[in-house]
């Protein structure tokens, strides 16, 4: 097992599959215009599964399919069941925002792949309207059905919690989550790259979350659990567990085993990490496996990255990149990493 200089395994990979997305989210992509990967630059199938059995190789058994939106390229089941035909990945994931799901369940359920997450930030099309800038609360809706109705389990639904827009939502969401049996999630927003409108007097923290949570259920306890999930899980009196992810009060940079391959094969040790390691020049130049291995090792054992905790420490925080820092370097945007 390979370690980081902070004793981190290399463990889980986030592999985006796009950069593109079917939704506009204030909090991701609140600008009008976007500057894309070069198409020539995307890895291939073949391209983007040799590199996962190379990571698989060195210890990664979780993959967890990201975008952008994972769902608008077409050909994602195949990559999913690439990657589930080797053995050594024990986890195999997509998170995605749910507006094409009710397509592409049952290809994902019979490619291998047996673990969702859906984005739902709100149940209220108007509000996702405006949240999104596109009508398809529906879609989405339909989406989570179909994943239940093809047989995943465990699903988990992501939502984001900004003051203003839906703090007042955490109750109707955690219900809907409830009755259909989905561990929901409340997500800080976060000051990442393409948060371009980010400020801390719209983070609706963890503290506020278990207040207003507390006032409506009752007595909240903490599941007691040593893990590597960025989630810190609660249950209600009723033994409802929902989960909050708390990157911006309290950030988990100690336990974070996760790293990002991006869609041209930008390796990022950290969701706030300013440069990447390039994979794809090599493994386009015919780089032989114990090449792209010792690149892949070296990088590693030499990560110290903790960057949400560097981000806890300042005494000013503001929005990380500027929309012309985004449009220099589309690499810093969210979208392009995979959340
Ligand atoms: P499992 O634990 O395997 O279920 O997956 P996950 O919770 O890591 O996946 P998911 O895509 O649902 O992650 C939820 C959100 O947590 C992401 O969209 C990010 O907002 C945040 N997140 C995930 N990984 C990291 C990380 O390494 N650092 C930070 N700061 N936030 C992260
Ligand atoms: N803050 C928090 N989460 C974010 N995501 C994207 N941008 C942000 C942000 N600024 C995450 C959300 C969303 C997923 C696709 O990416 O969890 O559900
Ligand atoms: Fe929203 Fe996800 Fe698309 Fe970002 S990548 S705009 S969070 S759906």
């Amino acid at each position: 097992m390979f370690l980081d200089l902070l004793s981190r395994p290399l463990r889980s990979l986030r592999l985006s599959v796009t950069d593109r997305c079917n939704l506009r989210c204030q909090y991701c992509m609140p600008e009008e215009e976007y500057v894309w990967l070069p198409r020539k630059d995307i890895l291939t199938l073949e391209e983007a599964s040799r590199l996962v059995d190379i990571f698989a190789e060195l210890g990664v058994s979780k993959v967890r399919l990201t975008g952008g939106e994972p769902l608008v390229r077409r050909d994602v089941a195949v990559l999913a069941g690439m990657i589930a035909r080797n053995p050594r990945i024990e986890d195999l994931a997509i998170t995605t925002n749910g507006v094409l799901l009710a397509e592409a369940a049952q290809a994902l359920y019979d490619a291998g792949l047996h673990r969702v997450t859906v984005s739902l930030d709100t149940l209220r099309p108007d509000r996702f309207r405006a949240l999104t800038r596109r009508d398809s609360h529906e879609k989405v809706l339909n989406g989570i059905k179909a994943a239940q109705q093809v047989g995943f389990k465990g699903l988990k639904i992501d939502s984001v919690i900004m003051r203003g827009v839906n703090e007042d939502e955490l109750v109707d969401l955690l219900e809907f989550c409830k009755q259909i049996g989905a561990e929901v999630r409340f997500i800080e927003y976060m000051d990442v790259g393409g948060a371009t409108l980010w400020s801390m007097d719209k983070v609706f923290s963890r503290a506020e979350i278990l207040e207003a949570l507390t006032r409506q259920y009752g007595r909240i306890e903490p599941v007691v659990e040593a893990g590597w999930a960025p989630a810190d899980r609660f249950v209600l009196p009723d033994g409802t567990v929902f989960g909050i992810i708390a990157s911006t009060t309290t950030p988990f940079c100690r336990t974070c085993d996760r790293s990002r391959l991006t869609a041209d094969g930008t390796w990022y040790l950290c969701l706030y990490a300013q440069r990447g390691i390039d994979l794809r020049t090599p493994l386009r130049a015919g780089a032989s496996k114990a090449e792209l291995m010792s690149t892949i090792v070296s990088g590693w054992t030499g990560r110290s990255d903790r960057g949400a905790e560097e981000r806890h420490e300042l005494r000013f925080r503001d929005a990380l990149v500027s929309a012309e820092g985004l449009r220099q370097d589309p690499h810093l945007e969210m979208h392009t990493r995979g959340g």
